[in-house]
């Protein structure tokens, strides 16, 4: 039975979706149905499609108590919007229905595994909420919350755990059939630690361990857990909350964070080798993946930082999108991303263009190279090895004075995106720089993945990436090639529809 909160959520969704014209939407990157979207939430396969929820406020574009949005796709690129899944509805949930994850049970139910958030009465003042787990049952479209919910409480903390921060649970089949779940949790340190549960049915759970304790190592408190097995190591996925840069790593805020090591199942210990930023870029966050049929791991990811939200003006019918869908590997030792090579079936006009000299000081514009809804590739070098550019430049979303830029410095070896003439007149975040290792040679690759409101860089086959919001007015379409220095280019550009 559906909450009196749930159905006007839908009563309302199908109403002012109609408002939005489809051309003021992205093309292929997932936005809400109407109002509000941050984290992608239960992204995986259930009755054949993939299913992708996302925490939404239908009735405003801001953050305000959440609901599950819930579209499905067979593409992972072409999205359709089912009704809202939940609301908060529940003496347990009515703060909101915050992150979480989606799993098939072994009766063939959708199982959504979510944070339900109430108000902790000692806290009223603040407005900060008791955080617990719940479950919901469904078939793909109408869910039932569990009457036994929640199903991890504060009770199932370890000594020192926070009841205000104990959220986002990930949930997964272990190899004997059992199921495991990872949940964030501000630790007695008070910084960020995932915690790991067990359960048989996913309806009882029992603490097990600590699976990665941050010990004030990046950020303060981490969300959005993910943990996975890629290419013979094992992967954690997490966003720290109040991070601090290290060189060019971990831009300062709400960042994201890979951490590679192997972990023994038995045993439930995680031995880290590596850490990363994920993305380095402004705006992307609380990832989540899924694996694929085909076996292939894909991740998806708040295109939008908290920090930075003003980019949008809340009058805006919709705020908030996804990343494009990203096909994950690890080689040495690092986390590569490329998009969806389902992208592919998108293409239309192809055009290529090979050994394009940029003059010094010259700005190139290429037949056939233009528009918002692009996947272009750039392979770049200096014209004369001897003498390596200073910079090269791609201009983007351009028009008159509006342009977003991503620019290629080797004797810095570092590529920086810079937003600030996309026309945002906010004082907010417009440039970040990403080294690129091994660079200075004036060699690179650069792929960009353009839809109508963003921007996503993947360098050198996807070794770094670096994602952006824009929200330049969409008449500006022109693309052009700079460079300071003599660079030559081979482009291969693809209109996306
Ligand atoms: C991350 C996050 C999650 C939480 C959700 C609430 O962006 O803060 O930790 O579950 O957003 O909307």
């Amino acid at each position: 039975m559906s909450s009196q909160a749930l159905r006007d959520a839908r009563r309302y969704e199908e109403i002012y979706e109609k408002e939005i014209l489809t051309e003021q939407r992205p093309l292929f990157h997932l936005a809400p149905r109407c109002g509000w979207m941050n984290d992608p939430n239960g992204f995986g396969f259930y009755n054949g499609s993939c299913h992708l929820f996302y925490q939404y406020y239908p009735y405003a574009s801001e953050w305000r108590s959440m609901h599950w949005g819930h579209a499905t796709s067979r593409d992972f690129l072409h999205w359709d919007y089912l009704p809202a899944a939940l609301a908060p509805d529940q003496s347990y949930d009515y703060m909101g229905c915050f992150s979480g994850s989606a799993i098939e049970s072994d009766d063939g139910k959708h199982v959504l595994m979510y944070t339900s958030v109430k108000m902790a009465p000692e806290m009223q003042d603040e407005g900060i909420g008791i955080q617990t787990q719940s479950i919901a049952i469904g078939d793909g479209i109408d869910y039932e919350k569990y009457s036994g919910n929640p199903v991890l409480t504060e009770e199932d903390l370890p000594e020192g755990g926070s009841r205000y921060d104990f959220r986002d649970p990930k949930v997964w089949k272990a190899a004997d059939g059992s199921y495991i779940c990872a949940v964030a949790n501000r630790a007695a340190d008070n910084t960020g630690a995932i915690l790991l549960y067990k359960s048989t049915d996913l309806f009882h759970w029992k603490y097990w361990k600590v699976l990665a304790a941050n010990h004030g190592r990046f950020g303060a408190m981490w969300e959005c857990p993910d943990f996975f097995e890629l290419d013979g190591k094992h992967v954690l996925l997490v966003s720290p909350q109040d991070m601090q840069p290290s060189g060019f790593e971990y831009h300062n805020g709400n960042g994201t964070l890979c951490l590679i090591g192997s972990y023994d199942e038995a045993t439930g210990t995680f031995s880290e080798e590596k850490d990363q930023a994920i993305d380095y870029g402004i705006d992307f966050y609380a990832p989540q993946t899924v694996l694929t049929e085909d076996g292939r791991r894909i991740m998806i990811g708040w295109m939008q930082n908290w920090d930075a939200c003003a980019i949008r003006n809340p009058s805006e019918q919709w705020a908030g999108q996804m990343s494009v869908p990203r096909e994950l590997s690890l080689k040495d030792g690092r986390l590569f991303q490329q998009p969806v090579r389902e992208l592919i079936d998108m293409y239309q006009d192809t055009v290529i263009y090979k050994d394009v000299v940029i003059g010094t000081g010259e700005s190139v514009a290429l037949e056939g190279v233009r528009g918002r809804c692009v996947d272009m590739t750039i392979h770049v070098r200096p014209a004369d090895p001897g003498h390596v550019f200073h910079r090269f430049s791609v201009r983007f979303a351009q028009k008159d004075r509006l342009r977003t830029a991503v620019s290629f410095r080797p004797h810095e070896k570092t590529v920086k995106v810079d937003r600030k003439y996309s026309g945002s007149c906010r004082a907010i975040v417009h440039q970040r720089r990403c080294l690129v290792e091994g660079s200075s040679d004036g060699v690179i690759t650069l792929r960009l993945v353009l839809d109508r409101f963003s921007a996503e860089v993947f360098i050198n086959d996807g070794r770094y990436v670096m994602s952006a919001a824009i929200f330049t007015d969409l008449a500006a379409e022109g693309i052009s090639f700079f460079a300071d220095g003599e660079a030559v280019i081979d482009v291969e550009s693809h209109r996306l529809s």
